[in-house]
């Protein structure tokens, strides 16, 4: 833009003619200074520390693909400078300086100069075999865990959805149920090679967490798979890459890594069945008034407490989301209970030792202990669940949950050209659900 306006000014107040050296440099100066500026606003290159940075990696895969980014920036930086050096010194050197240089003739042509062809050859292939062998090393090392690491490593299997991600764990198993299976927050052992089987159940989706690995697409009808480790325990967001309709963007997950004791535990716990909360003969059976905030279409779905820079860990976050909510009423959860079977929402979703047994959507069994809702897109709190029962087809368009799925309708049903509303929740019914699925720890 400045580079434009001094080119403007330059045009209409003839600087060139009066002060053809300042003009000249100026130029350069402007345009050189201006793609740094823009550079500099828009990338912050040095401190890209966002929760979707690659750039501060977590674990070797996505460390030996930075590095593949890095040669490749390096080389190719040395070729630009090298290239734009000789075209800038080209250019000031041979210009024309008077009307004379400017009706000169042209200097005699010559053709061919075989040393420098050849230079120049030579000098492109080494460019490319600089490029191409780490290259070549790092798809060989993150295709697979390594041959010397295979004992240790843990395998789990991600289902790529229109729009979430289940997650299974082949090497462990729920009674009466089979293997353990949860959705959106995928937990593994850190320190560890996890490989993961990528699975789709509908359209093409890719899997990708920035910090640690990808991105591998889950393509219908076909195998695919990729590993990835997380060094050190840590909360890592992951996202879908590749485009699979209207709710695409909105296609998050989680990855947690805990030491082995927590991941024991986690594992553990996560075999048991949902927690029952005892109704207390004594209690009210007065739904109290539950107050949501109403949020408007594209609203932030987290609190500050996900900010990059916030005081307390995203993994001490998750931890703390472990325990059951302080205040709850056990009068409202079972009120929940009774709306979770009366709505039909246990025809899509298990709660393991409760009526849930579908399996189109997410496992809810644990629902509660996790740190996001709605595909990874929401903080899991009493507000964002409110938000996201009361109006899911704003918060995710064109899901399932809103417009049904094989057959069977959702929150409305086809009617002629048009919907028609199916299932509708009323202020106590959510307040309900919403104390019920927290407390789904
Ligand atoms: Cu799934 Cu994009």
């Amino acid at each position: 833009m400045l580079a434009g306006l001094f080119l403007y000014l330059d045009s209409t107040m003839r600087l060139s003619t009066i002060l053809p050296k300042l003009a000249q440099w100026g130029r350069v100066a402007l345009i050189t200074g201006g793609t740094f500026l823009l550079a500099g606003c828009k990338l912050n290159f040095w401190q890209m520390d966002g929760h979707q940075t690659t750039m501060q990696t977590a674990g070797p895969v996505a460390e030996a693909q930075l590095q593949v980014f890095y040669i490749t920036c390096w080389v190719t930086l040395i070729i630009f400078v090298l290239v734009g050096a000789v075209l800038a010194y080209a250019t000031v050197k041979f210009k024309a300086r008077n009307t004379a240089d400017e009706h000169a003739e042209p200097p005699e042509q010559s053709h061919g100069n075989p040393l420098i062809e050849l230079s120049l050859i030579g000098l492109s292939v080494l460019a490319l075999v600089f490029i191409t062998v780490p290259t070549l090393k790092a798809i060989w090392y993150t295709y697979d865990v390594p041959e010397e690491q295979k004992a240790t490593a843990y395998e789990v299997t991600a289902t790529g959805n229109q729009w979430w991600f289940k997650f299974d764990y082949p090497s462990e198993q729920v009674d009466g149920i089979g293997m353990l299976s949860t959705a959106n927050e995928l937990v593994i052992p850190a320190g560890r090679p996890v490989r993961v089987n990528l699975r789709t159940s509908d359209v093409i989706h890719s899997f990708w967490v920035p910090k640690l690995a990808g991105k591998v697409d889950m393509i219908p009808n076909r195998g695919n798979h990729l590993w990835l480790q997380a060094d050190e325990p840590g909360y890592f967001w992951g996202q879908c890459a590749e485009y699979c309709g209207e709710s695409h963007a909105v296609m998050r997950f989680r990855v947690i890594a805990l030491n082995k004791e927590d991941f024991a535990a986690w594992v553990a716990h996560e075999q048991s069945p949902a927690r029952t909360v005892a109704v207390d003969g004594s209690a009210s059976s007065e739904i109290p008034k539950v107050k949501f905030a109403s949020f408007r279409r594209n609203e932030y779905g987290y609190t500050a407490k996900w900010d990059a820079h916030a005081d307390v860990s995203p993994l001490d976050n998750w931890k703390q989301q472990q325990f059951p909510v302080k205040d709850e009423n056990p009068q409202l959860i079972a009120q929940g209970r009774r709306v979770f079977q009366e709505k039909t929402c246990i025809i899509c979703h298990t709660v393991t030792g409760h009526e849930g047994i579908g399996t189109n959507g997410p496992n809810l069994t644990h629902m509660g202990s996790r740190t996001t809702i709605a595909g990874g897109l929401l903080e899991n709190n009493a507000d964002q669940l409110a938000r996201w029962l009361t109006h899911p087809d704003v918060v995710k368009p064109g899901n399932k949950m809103y417009f049904g799925i094989n057959g069977m309708a959702g929150y409305v049903k086809p009617s002629g050209q048009d919907w028609e509303s199916n299932i509708t929740l009323s202020d106590d019914d959510v307040s309900a659900l919403v104390a019920y699925l927290q407390s789904l720890k």
